[in-house]
């Protein structure tokens, strides 16, 4: 028996038809920009949105871009997938129609001749720098300062929205950078229980197949991840949507024709909560593979493996892959990677440990393994496809 649907319509790109409890802050976005979109060239209009995961930062962005009209262009790069300054000039030029060599440009050159196209080819364009947590202060510096440099553009060519986490990212840009940028935030409350309710109906009416779920089941998830307090992780409506998704797909494997109580049960333990999916998906393929071989590593059941163990494991997975593994330094990049977004814990062994000489340990506690490892394994085979 079908369940679902559209399978697209639970997909990341997916933008559906209207944003239940974002109006508000669709209006403080549009709000900031209206007077550019009306008197093209006027000023030079920025916004920043900010929030926790799943808080519909993205789809909210996504959903004004649609607004933009000509002549004013909308581009979007996420700082996620495009992680160099290059990578994201090249890409906001790809989608402004504009020509920029591939390299042999220092950073300001590439920024002169991407000014300079602009001018030329009399272009107005909003650009949004989705997670831009990723990128260097310096880096940001950049396109906040491109905005202004209307001796180059000619007139006020350009208009920014920022998107990140928290506002830390602005305390780390230099002070006149800062002035520059002021802090027009948009703020993205996590969701409550029944701000998801509603966004889990709205999916639900679109994907699934009418008769196949009820209101309880919708509450149950809407239950465990609305937003409570300061809890980390709740508020997420990509969890909720997740387990929803799954829930749907259990009852689908099991032949039922709804879903019950235990199909969402199970869905919840087999979601990504501490760790986003996009997290995920935005590692190179060979750190996906390291953090496989950790995962692997750590199902022997102790808390700690070390890097060598680790690094044997990956070998044999390399293997699994038909990869060529990556060489030992390349690694300790990755695994510093990994580290860094919170995916895993490293630490140095104490004395004592029965471990000799300085060894690096490392550990996952965020998630249960067998979750990660079937995300992260169905992700580098879709890569490899
Ligand atoms: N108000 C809403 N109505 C309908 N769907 C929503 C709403 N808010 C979020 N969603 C859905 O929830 C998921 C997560 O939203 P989104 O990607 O915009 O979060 P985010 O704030 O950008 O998170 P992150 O910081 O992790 O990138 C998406 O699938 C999105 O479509
Ligand atoms: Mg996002």
């Amino acid at each position: 028996m079908r369940i679902i649907l559209r399978s697209d319509a639970f997909s990341p790109d997916f933008i559906p038809p209207s944003l239940p409890h974002r109006d508000e802050q669709l209006r403080q976005l549009t709000a900031y920009m209206r007077g550019f979109m009306d008197a093209p060239g006027s000023f030079y209009p920025r916004a920043i949105l900010v929030g926790r995961q799943g808080s519909g930062k993205t789809v909210t962005l996504r959903t004004f871009g649609g607004f933009v009209k000509p002549p004013i262009k909308f581009a979007y790069v996420s700082c996620f997938i495009n992680r160099t300054f290059t990578a994201i000039v090249a890409s906001l030029a790809q989608q402004l129609g504009i020509v920029v060599p591939k390299r042999g440009l220092s950073r300001d050159e590439l920024v002169n001749v991407f000014l300079e196209q602009m001018r030329e080819k009399d272009i107005y364009a909003i650009i949004a720098l989705d997670d831009v947590f990723n990128l260097m202060p310096d880096a940001i510096s950049v396109f906040i300062r491109m905005g202004l440099e209307t001796d180059k553009l000619g007139a006020h060519r350009l208009g920014l929205v920022l998107v990140s986490h928290t506002t830390d990212f602005i305390d780390a840009l230099d002070p006149s950078t800062r002035g520059i940028l002021g802090k027009p935030v948009v703020r993205f409350p996590p969701y409550t229980r029944d701000q998801i309710l509603d966004i889990l109906r709205q999916r639900a009416e679109i994907a699934l197949a009418p008769g196949s779920y009820d209101e309880d089941i919708l509450s149950m998830i809407a239950d465990i991840t609305g937003a409570n307090g300061e809890v980390a992780n709740r508020g997420d409506a990509r969890v909720a949507l997740d387990i929803l998704y799954r829930a749907a797909n259990n009852a689908e494997s099991d032949g039922a024709n709804r879903i019950t109580p235990e199909h969402v049960r199970r869905a919840s333990k087999e979601v990504l909560v501490g760790i986003s999916s996009d997290i995920l998906r935005g590692l190179p393929l060979h750190a996906k593979l390291l953090l496989l071989a950790i995962i692997r590593s750590l199902k022997s059941g102790r808390s700690y493996v070390t890097f060598g163990e680790v690094e044997d494991m990956y070998e044999i997975i390399c293997e699994e892959y038909g990869q060529k593994p990556r060489t030992h330094s390349q690694l300790w990049t990755y695994l510093g990677e990994l580290k860094n977004k919170g995916i895993i814990e490293t630490r140095l062994n104490r004395k004592g440990e029965g471990l000799r000489g300085r060894t690096t340990l490392i550990s996952i506690a965020t998630e249960p393994l067998e979750t990660l490892e079937r995300a992260v394994a169905s992700m580098a085979v879709e890569e490899l496809r």
